[in-house]
C-alpha cells in the first residue's frame, strides 16, 4: 500500500513539518544576535528539495534513523546561507516574493547570519562523527564558492560558451544537490557503487535545475517572485541569452555586448528582450538543455535498488523539468 501511495507531493506534504522542526532546532542553535535572521531565511518555506533528497535517498538505501531529520537540516542550512550572500552579491532587493534578508537587516548583519549558517552546518555534520560525510559537505560548500566566483569572473562577458556556462552551474548549484543525495547515502552504509549513483543523481539533477532557473528568469515575475530578466541586468551570460545574441547581427550584438557589459540596459529594454526570448521559445530550448542532464539522472536511477523511494526520485525528473517558480 504504501508503495503505490508514495509520491513526490505526498512526501513534500507529510514531511514538510519534520523538516521544518530539525530547521527550527537548528536555528536554536545559532548565535543568538543572528538567530533572527537565521529564522527568516531558513524557516521562510520553500520547496525543501535537498532535505528531501537527503532523506528519500538514506530510505532508499535501507536507513530510517530518527536523527535523519537532523542530517537533513544541514543541505538546507547551506542551500540559504548561499542565497542570503547570493542576493548580497548580486545586490537583489527580494527573494521568493519577499524582501532580501540583508536589505531586511542591513548587510553585515545578513552577511554574518550566513557565515554562522555555513560553520552550524560544518557542526551539525560533525555530530555523526563520519569523516567521509563532513568531507562530502565541506567538497560542496567550496564547490559552491568556486561556482559563484566562476560566475562572477564572467560577469558581464558574452565570450564564454554553453561548456563553460555549465562548468560553472556545476559548482554554482550541482554540487550542493549532489551532496544532499551523497550524504544520505553516506549515512546508509551503502556500498560506493550506489553511492556513486545517488550522488551522480543529485550532480546532474542540480545542473537542470539551475539551467530550468535560467530560463525561469526570463518568466513573469508575478508567477516567479522574482525580477524578469535579472540575469540580463546582471550581466550573466545564460542560455536564454546565449540563443539571443545567436539571432543577433554584428552591429546588434555589439551594442549588445556594451550594454551587457556595464548593466546598463533600461527597463524597457529588459522587457523588450524577455519578450523576444519568450515568443522565440529561447526559454524552452533552454529547458531543452536541462533534459540531456535530466536523463543522464535518470540513467543513475537504473543502477539503484527498485524501491518506492526509487520512484520518488524519478518524479524529481519531470518536477525540475516542468517547475514554473
Ligand atoms: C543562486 O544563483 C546562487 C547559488 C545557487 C549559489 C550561491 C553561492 C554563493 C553566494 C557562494 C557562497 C556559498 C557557500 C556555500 C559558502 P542565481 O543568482 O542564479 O539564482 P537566483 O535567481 O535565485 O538568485
Ligand atoms: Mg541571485
Amino acid at each position: 500500500m504504501r508503495e503505490q501511495d508514495l509520491s513526490l507531493n505526498r512526501l513534500f506534504e507529510e514531511e514538510r513539518p519534520r523538516i521544518q522542526r530539525a530547521l527550527e532546532e537548528a536555528v536554536g542553535l545559532l548565535p543568538a544576535p543572528v538567530r533572527e535572521i537565521g529564522a527568516y531565511v531558513l524557516l521562510a518555506g520553500g520547496k525543501r528539495l535537498r532535505p528531501l533528497m537527503t532523506l528519500v535517498s538514506a530510505r532508499l538505501l535501507g536507513c530510517n534513523a530518527p536523527d535523519l531529520y537532523r542530517l537533513c537540516a544541514v543541505p538546507e542550512m547551506i542551500h540559504a546561507a548561499s542565497l542570503l550572500h547570493d542576493d548580497i552579491l548580486d545586490e537583489a532587493d527580494t527573494r521568493r516574493g519577499r524582501v532580501s534578508a540583508h536589505t531586511r537587516f542591513g548587510l553585515r548583519p545578513a552577511l554574518l547570519a550566513g557565515d554562522a549558517m555555513l560553520a552550524l552546518a560544518d557542526c551539525e555534520v560533525t555530530v555523526f562523527e563520519r569523516a567521509d560525510m563532513v568531507e562530502c559537505v565541506s567538497d560542496a560548500m567550496m564547490r559552491t564558492v568556486a561556482g559563484e566566483a566562476h560566475e562572477i569572473a564572467l560577469q558581464g562577458s558574452l565570450s564564454h560558451g554553453e561548456e563553460e556556462y555549465i562548468d560553472m552551474v556545476t559548482g554554482k548549484t550541482g554540487w550542493l544537490l549532489r551532496a544532499s543525495c551523497r550524504l544520505g547515502a553516506l549515512y546508509a552504509g551503502a556500498e560506493a557503487r550506489l553511492v556513486s549513483a545517488l550522488s551522480d543523481f543529485g550532480l546532474y539533477a542540480g545542473i537542470a535545475f539551475q539551467i530550468v532557473d535560467d530560463a525561469l528568469d526570463f518568466a513573469d515575475a508575478s508567477v516567479t517572485g522574482k525580477p524578469c530578466g535579472g540575469d540580463l541586468r546582471e550581466g550573466k551570460f545564460t542560455p536564454p541569452l546565449m540563443h539571443y545574441v545567436g539571432g543577433l547581427n554584428e552591429r546588434e550584438r555589439a551594442a549588445f555586448g556594451e550594454k551587457f557589459a556595464t548593466g546598463s540596459f533600461s527597463e524597457e529594454e529588459v522587457a523588450r528582450i524577455a519578450a523576444i526570448i519568450r515568443e522565440r521559445g529561447y526559454d524552452r530550448a533552454t529547458r531543452s538543455l536541462a533534459d540531456g542532464y535530466l536523463r543522464r539522472a535518470e540513467t543513475c536511477l537504473a543502477m539503484l535498488p527498485e524501491t518506492p523511494e526509487r520512484n520518488v526520485l524519478r518524479e524529481v525528473i519531470p518536477f525540475i523539468r516542468n517547475r514554473e517558480k
